[in-house]
């Protein structure tokens, strides 16, 4: 079980923001903002699939998980209130979100399916968000200076992801979830989030202006594939969940303890799993 804390960002969401608040960079604006545009609808989906799944157990098991339950879910609706008033400044640059209407499609074909599968959804995304997480909180230069609170926000999120990646996974297998379902969602997912998330990119490039600049493909082809490349360091760990004695657990979380003990000025925490 995991003590998970819930912290408020003492930081100002409604201020404006700058259009490349990336460090400058046209590429890595637009697709942290895909991910973005993602999260809402996403992390909604989250917090339904582990409510339903804890339902779903004996009371006994329920009790014992209760405390990690309420935390996970106050964590990501954290997440979602601040990346919709993230969401709201984007709008007003002229972006379009269409990764959340698909995705809310997506999610209706779920509806009344074994509660199992939504929560194989649920932790293929959440390996997801934890190895992007982890790769971010190791090279958080990457996000530049230009805007404070956007890297607060980005590395807030990051250091929590890592912290509840469990949630989802313990709760599967508690119902008895197998291991080839685990991995036909997390293929599926797979594919569906890095098309989506290539698609949201370049719509948010066209409408920024940018995409057909130069400097917008080689900051893509070295954020993406250079010697700290995001697909090159984080295929590695994407791999690991495909193995049988596979838990979040045995990825470290070393980079996300850290960033929360040394800034601790910047949140305060609401409540442990309360
Ligand atoms: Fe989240
Ligand atoms: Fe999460």
């Amino acid at each position: 079980m995991t003590d998970l804390v819930v912290r408020r960002l003492l930081v100002d969401m409604e201020a404006p923001m700058p259009r490349h608040w990336c460090a400058g960079d046209a590429f890595r604006t637009a697709l942290f903002n895909a991910m973005s545009m993602s999260f809402p609808v996403g992390e909604q989906f989250f917090i339904d699939a582990v409510r339903a799944g804890v339902r779903a157990l004996p009371p006994d098991r329920q009790e014992r998980l209760h405390a990690e339950v309420q935390g996970f879910i106050g964590q990501e609706a954290t997440h979602r209130r601040l990346h919709g008033l993230y969401n709201g400044h984007l709008e007003r640059h002229g972006l379009v979100n269409e990764w959340a209407p698909r995705s809310l499609e997506r999610q209706r074909l779920l509806e009344g399916q074994d509660v199992r599968h939504l929560l194989a959804v649920t932790a293929a995304f959440e390996h997801f968000t934890a190895i992007l997480a982890d790769w971010l909180l190791r090279n958080p230069d990457l996000l530049g200076r230009e805007d404070p609170r956007l890297v607060t926000l980005w590395l807030w999120h990051s250091a929590e992801e890592s912290e509840h990646k469990s949630t989802a996974f313990d709760l599967y297998q508690a119902l008895g979830g197998n291991h080839d379902w685990r991995i036909t969602w997390f293929r599926r997912i797979t594919a569906t989030f890095l098309v989506d998330l290539g698609r949201q990119t370049l719509n948010n490039l066209r409408r920024d202006g940018t995409l057909w600049r130069w400097s917008t493909w080689c900051s893509a082809a070295t954020f993406l594939f250079g010697r700290r490349g995001l697909v090159r360091t984080t295929w590695r760990p994407w791999r690991e969940y495909f193995r049988r004695d596979f838990h979040p657990r045995q990825q470290d979380s070393g980079p996300a303890q850290r960033w929360l003990a040394d800034h601790r000025n910047l949140y305060t925490p609401v409540g442990a799993g309360a």
